[in-house]
């Protein structure tokens, strides 16, 4: 590819321009068309942005702050962090990082690669960048915002100026990132020259729904696809879209917003001696305790703050001990199957009033859902793939709160309140005839099921292999049918199953992986894209070590040559993975 001149007359400063010229002759040619608008605007600093992300929520956030950059006459240039080297990030002048922290307090995939250069010894100084930081992340995990953290301490370790503070957001971040961006953007601004640009050109196409302005769908479908006696429960439901003037993409997430189990609720009013009755403002509504606890707070899992509450209040030796202690594995070795009502069941002398314990307990948050169905061949309708999460513990039945509200508490008159996630990401590869690998154990066949509907309605001709498994044959072969006819018709080239308990000893995907690597590698050399779907924390990591085992036998390489393979493949998105 041709580098292009950056003219002279454009106002950019020497190290904007050596960067701008090194940015352009590595990048893909999507990449090249919008450093070119920056060069045609021919005004406006230039801010970079750059997002770190695993389901799409900082990427949004980024194209929120890139319009109000641009309504402020600046040039913002938008990039994921695996479209960036190291050398082009130290020659930035202007740098806002949005980014989501993942796992436990670890980087999202696609900002790993740029991090793990970043935080090295030989990394650059970068005493010319001006930054600030913008922290997704979750107040329930333990390493709340770290990889926003991370970054904010190691650009200041490397002699960036933080121009404003880190803002670190919860799961409901939108206030917070608005207010970020508001703040940041003018500060970002001060003293540049600006672009003459009518900022109504610039506004950005917001989307009609969202976490904070629902869809209300109706359930259309509810099928249990385990058998009857399996182990498992996994169900298959699909939610009208109708005249909603919604729309989808396979790889995108469906979130749904639940509510609590009436049971539950009961038995919790009733543990801490309250009548349900009780009036409290919600959201500046007043409301019954008993409506407030069924739709707006999180009663399942316990927060910090009620732990710790009902130590103090119970001067428990145990619990005081543990937290004490600080030790977050033992206290999440006691803490696990242990719900709000086990904890309160501990003490049943404690008493609340409903306005105090509403001021312990956390909002009740959306679940993400892995959409199962292309939205080109179900226009109208949205598919999930969902195990229902049940279990017995301390004498109880437990259940997860969503996944057991579209499973027990929905019919075709509830109204269900829904907002997708784009996963931009993870999507089939744009060339139809490239081939593509699908590892989705469980109910991580989701969103492969939604590739396989798409590459079925787009002809194309590029291959397609599944890795499925689940713990028994005869019972947990889901979507066996519509699976086996994908073979017949061919849209389906290659299929390995991998049944974990049929047999004495385990059998896992990445078993299947390794009996088939030749084959294996063999795709990913004609360029194939390499996808993985489900449990994060066993599966996904086993599958990543056995995928860098493949690449080092198959193409004869060494272990370090293996990663660099790998990393080339996140780089190039032919290796992305939604897991969870
Ligand atoms: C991007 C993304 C995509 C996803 N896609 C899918 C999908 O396609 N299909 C799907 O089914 N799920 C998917 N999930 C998971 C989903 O969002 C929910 O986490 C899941 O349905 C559980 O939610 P719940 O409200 O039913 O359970 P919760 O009320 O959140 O309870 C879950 C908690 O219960 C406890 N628990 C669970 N099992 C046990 C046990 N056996 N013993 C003791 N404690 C236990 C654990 O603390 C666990 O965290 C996805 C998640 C993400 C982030
Ligand atoms: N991080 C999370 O919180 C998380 C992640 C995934 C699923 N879940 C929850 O678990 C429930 C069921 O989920 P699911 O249907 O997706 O999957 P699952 O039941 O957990 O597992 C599906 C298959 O993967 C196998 N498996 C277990 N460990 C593996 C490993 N290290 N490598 C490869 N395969 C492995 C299982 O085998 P064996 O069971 O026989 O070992 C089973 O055959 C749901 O409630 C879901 O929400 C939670
Ligand atoms: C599997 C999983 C692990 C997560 N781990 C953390 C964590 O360790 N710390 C944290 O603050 N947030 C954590 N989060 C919350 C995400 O950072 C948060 O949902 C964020 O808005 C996601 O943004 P993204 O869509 O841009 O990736 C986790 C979320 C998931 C689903």
């Amino acid at each position: 590819m041709k580098t292009p001149k950056i003219p002279d007359n454009t106002p950019y400063s020497d190290t904007q321009r050596a960067w701008l010229g090194g940015f352009f002759a590595g990048m893909h040619s999507h990449m090249l068309q919008s450093a070119q608008v920056a060069n045609d605007q021919k005004d406006g600093r230039i801010i970079n942005i750059l997002y770190g992300t695993q389901t799409g929520n900082a990427e949004s956030v980024a194209d929120d702050t890139a319009a109000t950059a641009r309504n402020h006459g600046l040039t913002p240039i938008v990039k994921s962090m695996d479209e960036i080297e190291i050398d082009q990030l130290a020659a930035m002048e202007y740098l806002l990082i949005i980014t989501s922290t993942y796992g436990e307090g670890e980087m999202p995939d696609n900002a790993q690669l740029l991090w793990d250069q970043v935080s090295a010894d030989s990394a650059p100084k970068m005493d010319s960048l001006r930054f600030s930081i913008l922290a997704l992340g979750d107040t329930s995990y333990d390493e709340y915002c770290k990889a926003g953290i991370d970054w904010d301490n190691r650009l200041v370790g490397l002699g960036a100026e933080r121009i404003y503070d880190r803002m670190d957001c919860d799961v409901d971040f939108e206030d917070a990132a608005e207010k970020w961006i508001t703040s940041v953007i003018p500060m970002m601004a001060e003293g540049a020259t600006v672009a003459i640009e009518s900022p109504s050109a610039d506004k950005k196409d917001k989307a009609k729904f969202s976490r904070k302005n629902p869809y209300v769908s109706k359930l259309l479908v509810n099928r249990l696809l385990t058998a009857e006696h399996s182990t498992k429960e996994t169900r298959h439901y699909e939610f009208c879209l109708a005249d909603s003037g919604l729309s989808y993409e396979a790889g995108d997430a469906l979130n749904i917003i639940p509510q609590n189990c009436p049971e539950l609720v009961a038995d919790i009013i009733k543990a801490i001696n309250c009548t349900g009755d009780e009036d409290e403002p919600v959201n500046g509504e007043l409301m019954s305790f008993t409506e407030s606890l069924l739709s707006h707070y999180e009663i399942k899992l316990p927060s910090k703050e009620l732990i710790q509450e009902i130590a103090q209040r119970s001067g428990d030796q145990t619990l005081n001990n543990l937290l004490e202690a600080n030790d977050k594995a033992k206290l999440s070795d006691y803490l696990w199957g242990r719900d709000t009502l086990d904890l309160l069941l501990l003490f049943p002398e404690m008493e609340f009033s409903a306005a105090e314990f509403l001021a312990l307990l956390k909002p009740l948050q959306h679940r993400a859902y892995s959409i199962s169905s292309s939205g080109k061949a179900h226009p109208e309708s949205v598919h999930l793939t969902v195990a229902s999460v049940r279990y017995q513990s301390h004498e109880r039945e437990h259940k997860g709160v969503c996944s057991t509200y579209i499973a027990d508490l929905i019919d075709d008159q509830t109204d269900v309140k829904i907002f997708f996630s784009p996963n931009k990401s993870f999507r089939v590869p744009a060339d139809d005839d490239l081939p593509i690998i699908m590892v989705g154990p469980g109910t991580g066949i989701a969103p492969f099921r939604a590739f396989l509907q798409e590459r079925e309605f787009r002809k194309a001709k590029g291959k397609n292999w599944l890795l499925f498994g689940d713990r028994n044959e005869a019972t947990d072969y889901i979507y066996r049918d519509e699976i086996e006819a994908m073979q017949q018709t061919g849209v389906l080239s290659r299929l390995d199953l991998a049944f974990s308990r049929d047999q004495q000893e385990k059998i896992y995907v990445q078993d299947r992986m390794r009996e088939n690597a030749q084959e294996m590698f063999s795709w990913l050399e004609l360029g194939g894209y390499f996808y993985v779907c489900g449990d994060a924390n066993y599966m996904a990591k086993d599958v990543d070590k056995a995928l860098h085992k493949i690449i080092e036998t198959q193409g004869n390489k060494t272990a370090d040559q293996a990663i660099e393979y790998v990393n080339h493949l996140k780089k190039e998105k032919r290796y992305v993975r939604d897991v969870y």
